[in-house]
Order: structure tokens, then C-alpha cells, then sequence
């Protein structure tokens, strides 16, 4: 299956089961904490508003310990009904063997496909640094609304970074589908 029809069987699941469908996405917030500064940090993390159209999403990260070998993610969405709950999707994943064969996990490849047009193919281990810059909230507002319909409402995907089986860094994005 691939991940454009996984997610979309799973989105009309849900859009069946609710009232009302998105038809657009607007991105509101980025908050990226490090919770072990001697490992790793942001050097920069911000949304940023150019005009109405033009919207777009840098993220740097610095590793002080580098090569990482062993990485693992866990990406989870919440929708706010009183306070963001979980929602849908909750996967973890090690990033090194997703970045081996990204196929493997198709919700996943899904989000990693927003990013790859900007920085190309992240590998394992990670050196030094990494950054996505620039990332425009119109690419990711068409890939989203490409897997329509998706119930309305107030979202966030938290990205949990663990290395050594130990949570380096969160990543929080926030956005609003109406
Ligand atoms: C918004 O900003 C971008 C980049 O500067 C520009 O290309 C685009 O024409 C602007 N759009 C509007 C509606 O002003
Ligand atoms: C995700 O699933 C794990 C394992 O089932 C659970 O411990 C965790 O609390 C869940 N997290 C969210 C945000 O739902
Ligand atoms: C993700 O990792 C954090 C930190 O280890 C943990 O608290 C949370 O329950 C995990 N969630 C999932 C989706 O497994």
C-alpha cells in the first residue's frame, strides 16, 4: 500500500465518522525544546508569516556528540477537543532503519515526503548538525489537502527525538484545519 492510499483509507475512516471535513490548513505554531543541551540543541526553530500566501518553517538542530547511531522517533497527533488529546496516529519508529528502506513505514514516509524536496535524503548515522529551512506551509498544505477529507479542528504533531533510548528533543507543530 502505498502511504498516499494508507493515509487516505484511514483519513475517510475518520472523516465518515465525523460532521465536518477540512479543506485547508493553516499552520499557527513551532515549538522545539532540547531536554539535554549537552547532547543536542536548536540553533533555530520559528514559523514565520512573509504575507497571507507565504508562510514557511525553519528548524536547525546541533548535535554536541556526534555520529548519533541509534535514534528513534515517536510522532504522535493530537486534536484539541478540551486540551490536545491523541489522536489517530502514535508510531515509533528507529530512524535508521526507517532511513534504510523509508517504505517500510508508509504514514511515516508521508511526512518524511514534505521534508525531502528541501534537504534530500536525511541519513544515519547523523553528523553534526541538521536543518530544514525554509520549508513552506504551502507544500505541506497541498500534500495534506491531496489525502482529503480530514475532519476540522485544532491540531499538533509531537516529535519526540530519543537517542540512546533516551528523549533528547521534542518538536511541536501546531495547526489549524478548516
Ligand atoms: C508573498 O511573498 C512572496 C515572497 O516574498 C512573494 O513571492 C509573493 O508574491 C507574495 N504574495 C503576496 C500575495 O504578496
Ligand atoms: C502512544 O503509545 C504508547 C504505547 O502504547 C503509550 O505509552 C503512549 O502514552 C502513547 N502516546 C500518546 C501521545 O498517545
Ligand atoms: C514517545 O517517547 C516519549 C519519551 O520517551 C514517551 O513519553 C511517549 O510515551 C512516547 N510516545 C509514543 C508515541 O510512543
Amino acid at each position: 500500500m502505498s502511504a498516499k492510499v494508507g493515509v487516505s483509507v484511514l483519513l475517510i475512516v475518520v472523516a465518515c465518522s465525523t460532521s465536518e471535513v477540512a479543506a485547508r490548513i493553516e499552520f499557527t505554531n513551532l515549538v522545539c525544546t532540547s531536554l539535554d543541551k549537552a547532547f543536542s540543541d536548536f540553533e533555530y526553530c520559528y514559523l514565520r508569516s512573509v504575507n497571507r500566501t507565504y508562510k514557511y518553517f525553519s528548524i536547525k538542530s546541533v548535535f554536541y556528540q556526534s555520529p548519533i547511531t541509534k535514534v528513534k522517533v515517536n510522532l504522535s497527533l493530537h486534536k484539541r477537543f478540551n486540551g490536545y488529546r491523541p489522536f489517530l496516529y502514535n508510531v515509533t519508529v528507529d530512524a535508521c532503519r526507517f532511513l534504510r528502506n523509508p517504505r517500510s513505514n508508509p504514514i511515516l514516509n508521508f511526512f518524511y515526503g514534505f521534508i525531502t524536496p528541501y534537504i534530500g535524503k536525511v541519513s544515519c548515522p547523523f553528523k553534526n548538525s541538521l536543518s530544514y529551512d525554509k520549508i513552506a506551509a504551502e507544500w505541506i498544505n497541498k500534500q495534506v489537502t491531496a489525502v482529503l477529507p480530514f475532519p476540522e479542528g485544532d491540531y499538533m504533531i509531537e516529535v519526540n527525538w530519543m537517542a540512546y533510548d533516551i528523549n533528547r528533543a521534542i518538536t511541536k507543530f501546531y495547526a489549524t484545519l478548516s
